[in-house]
């Protein structure tokens, strides 16, 4: 059975598995000190410029704490959404590594930190008795699977900068956010000013890890340091390279990608035909949410699971991933429509 829990739940890809196969035939330097790491920095280079430096880690959480620890000082705070996954799903992780207070941002109704709420934030600069904001994180796509424009990102990261502060993106689906705004990675990461990204590939159907990639020199000053510190530096490091690999190549992330958010674009066409129920979010990357009656939860989730987002209103979200079909949310949407 497939799911729309989370893109998580999808498997692997074809070319990843391959891509594993193809390094597992010979012994290679640890630690990152071998050819497929060598090759795949140069790609990355290719991608984002040649500023960039690059540490592969096994998860998101880990890139996200590796990523604002480069920036801090053990007095600063770390501003984020309050809905963001830094803030209510890396348990007390990014506290206990950087020693530093999160400070939790509203959002708008699009889940979207606003350059408002950030000026609300930065407050009482150079006052020992407050904690000094340092580096703001944003998700893209947003947990709600709405997408930043380049304008957006562009006036954060220059609001920042004019304060002494770095931006961060928690990019667990950037791929997703690339092709909805049909951008290419420098465009929407480099030339945007953004400092640090945790750079997701697992849930695009790698079988596990993420890159920290870094575009201020000031952030990849101690960044090896950083890296081993916390316990992120793979020993085997290129069967993680060689699934970027395998990703960046002729931009295949793209196909799957955009498949992953075409399939979100048509399942959200087809429920909006069917009564009792309301999309609730725009539908920009490959999650739709919706407000649907408590009782059908059940029986839908018999379908194809999903996640209850909010309790309260029985809003759940429905994440499609690389390999979700037509036919499977046809089969969902002809059960909801049985539903009383
Ligand atoms: C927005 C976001 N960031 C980061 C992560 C990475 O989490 P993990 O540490 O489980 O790989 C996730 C995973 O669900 C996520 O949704």
């Amino acid at each position: 059975m497939k799911s729309l829990a989370s893109d998580n739940y999808a498997g692997v890809l074809p070319e990843i598995m391959e891509a594993i196969l193809a390094a597992n035939q010979q012994h290679a330097g640890s630690y990152g000190h071998d050819q497929i790491t060598h090759r795949v920095f140069q790609s990355f280079r290719q991608a984002f410029g040649e500023i960039a430096d690059v540490r592969f880690v096994f998860n998101g959480s880990g890139a996200n704490v590796l990523s604002v620890s480069c920036a801090v000082d053990s007095f600063s705070s770390i501003l984020c959404a309050d809905i963001s996954h830094m803030y209510v799903d890396e348990s007390t992780s990014p506290e206990t590594f950087t020693g530093c207070r999160l400070m939790p941002l509203k959002t708008n109704e699009d889940g979207k930190i606003t350059v408002q709420s950030i000026k609300e934030r930065i407050i009482r600069i150079g006052d020992e008795h407050h904690p000094q904001p340092k580096i703001l994180s944003i998700t893209q796509p947003t947990e709600y699977g709405t997408v930043y424009s380049l304008a957006e990102i562009r006036e954060i990261s220059g609001l920042l900068k004019a304060n002494d502060m770095y931006l961060h993106i928690d990019g667990a689906r950037i791929f997703n956010a690339l092709v909805s705004l049909n951008a290419t990675i420098k465009e929407m990461i480099t030339d945007t000013g953004v400092d640090i990204i945790s750079f997701g590939g697992t849930k695009l159907g790698m079988l596990f890890g993420e890159a920290v990639v870094v575009m201020h020199p000031d952030l990849s000053k101690n960044l090896k340091f950083r890296h081993k510190k916390s316990m992120q530096l793979s020993s085997k490091n290129r069967f993680i390279a060689c699934q970027f690999e395998a990703l960046l190549k002729n931009n295949l992330w793209q196909q799957y990608a955009q498949h992953a958010n075409q399939m979100a674009a048509y399942l959200n066409e087809q429920i909006k035909e069917v009564s009792r129920i309301t999309v609730t979010k725009p539908v920009q990357a490959n999650a739709v949410f919706a407000i649907m009656p408590r009782d059908w939860t059940k029986a839908l989730q018999e379908v194809m699971p999903f996640y209850v987002w909010d309790e309260r209103t029985n809003e759940v979200r429905l994440m499609c991933s690389f390999d979700t079909t037509k036919d499977e949310i046809d089969e969902f949407v002809e059960v909801m429509k049985s539903l009383p």
